[in-house]
């Protein structure tokens, strides 16, 4: 069994956070969003691991996530050159996956579940694929499945505007080899990409075994700034551990459950977790409260934030209003003038949203 990690594309919808860096690697409770798969598919006993890049984002994420030591597998990055869809993906890494079942997974996906049970039902089964499904509000965003009484799946769809159901497809797959006879076997969708749907559609066509199993734990597509902040607020509920390290002042209030690096600074500062402070970070005269992530080398000073993600070496210094459901940008600075500013002074990056509530 090996595994395949999409982590390629463009990430449009996370600009402008994406311009300069990889959806993949935006931190969740401080941590890549594509670390937690890693982590899983590692969890679940399978060593080798392709991890499909794009020329843009790719050397950043080789950089930073390794050859896979420090999460005890084997990682082989295959370059898509252009991001032309989830079954091209699949296409351009077939030298790595031979005639080998594979877990596929998207880079940008968080799921609770672990991946034991599913893999098991898989093998035990010997089915073509296995897809995952979870009942969602706004099916349209995702690809649907039509499913009967049995949970046998009869039909898949790609983001359509009447959905069929209101089941989402998971972004994690099982396949066997026949995948790849289906993928080429399928034309480009009407957005240009060869739909991994389109490939899993084709095998229901040709009555190969396909089945769906419902998720039950928590799932997060983190595409969007919302989904990004919610998937930061159920981590950080559910997986954030105390750990209070780095130089606290005795002035300083550490309440419920916080993290903090060892090499951090907090200064005349109140923390209210769940709240997690990364290396080298500096926090002064300033309130952190729930749902905070602080990533590393940033610095908060005279500033009160509360359900934000900061990302590394960001600045926030003098904002005295309440930050609130906010993700600021790697490097950037928010700061305010002493005394009441008469102005706003900005240079703001391309999609950026500033909104003064
Ligand atoms: O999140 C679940 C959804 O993921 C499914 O319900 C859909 O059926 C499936 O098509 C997919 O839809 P998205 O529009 O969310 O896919 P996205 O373009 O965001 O790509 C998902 C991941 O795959 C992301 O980490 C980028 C990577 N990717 C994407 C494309 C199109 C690649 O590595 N190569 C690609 O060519």
């Amino acid at each position: 069994m090996k595994a395949l990690i999409l982590s390629g594309g463009k990430g449009t919808r996370l600009r402008p956070l994406t311009y300069t860096g990889a959806k993949q690697l935006v931190p969740v409770a401080n941590k890549p969003i594509l670390w937690y798969g890693l982590e899983a598919i590692a969890a679940a006993g399978i060593e080798e691991i392709g991890i499909i890049i794009s020329p843009e984002t790719g050397p950043e994420i080789q950089a930073k996530t390794g050859n896979g030591e420090r999460f005890g597998v084997k990682i082989t990055y295959i370059l898509q050159e252009q991001p032309l869809g989830l079954a091209h993906a699949v296409k351009v890494a077939q030298p790595f996956l031979g005639d080998s079942p594979f877990v596929m997974y998207l880079g940008d996906n968080l799921i609770q579940d672990s991946l034991g049970q599913f893999l098991q039902h898989f093998q035990q089964k010997s089915l073509d694929a296995l897809i995952l499904l979870r009942q969602v509000s706004n099916p349209s965003a995702f690809g649907v499945a039509t499913v009967d009484e049995q949970g046998h799946v009869l039909a898949l769809v790609e983001k359509p505007q009447a959905p069929p159901s209101n089941l989402a497809l998971v972004g994690l797959y099982f396949f066997a080899a026949s995948i790849h006879a289906a993928i080429a076997a399928i034309q480009p969708s009407a957005r240009g990409e060869l739909e991994i749907t389109d490939a899993i559609q084709t095998l229901l066509n040709q009555g190969k075994t396909v089945e769906a199993l419902e998720l039950q734990g928590w799932w997060l597509d983190t595409g969007k700034k919302d989904d990004l902040l919610e998937a930061n607020r159920i981590i950080l509920d559910s997986l954030l551990r105390q750990d209070k390290q780095g130089q606290i002042d005795e002035t300083s209030k550490i309440i419920g459950r916080v993290a903090i690096a060892p090499s951090a600074q907090i200064i005349n500062s109140t923390l209210r977790g769940p709240v997690i402070i990364g290396e080298n970070c500096r926090i002064e005269n300033s309130f952190i409260g729930p749902y905070s992530s602080i990533a590393d080398e940033a610095i908060i000073q005279d500033a009160d934030l509360e359900h934000s993600v900061i990302l590394p070496g960001a600045q926030i210094l003098g904002v005295q209003q309440r930050i609130v459901d906010s993700v600021i940008g790697q490097r950037a600075r928010l700061s305010l003038a002493p005394g009441q500013p008469r102005a706003l002074r900005f240079l703001v990056g391309d999609d950026s949203q500033i909104e003064l509530v």
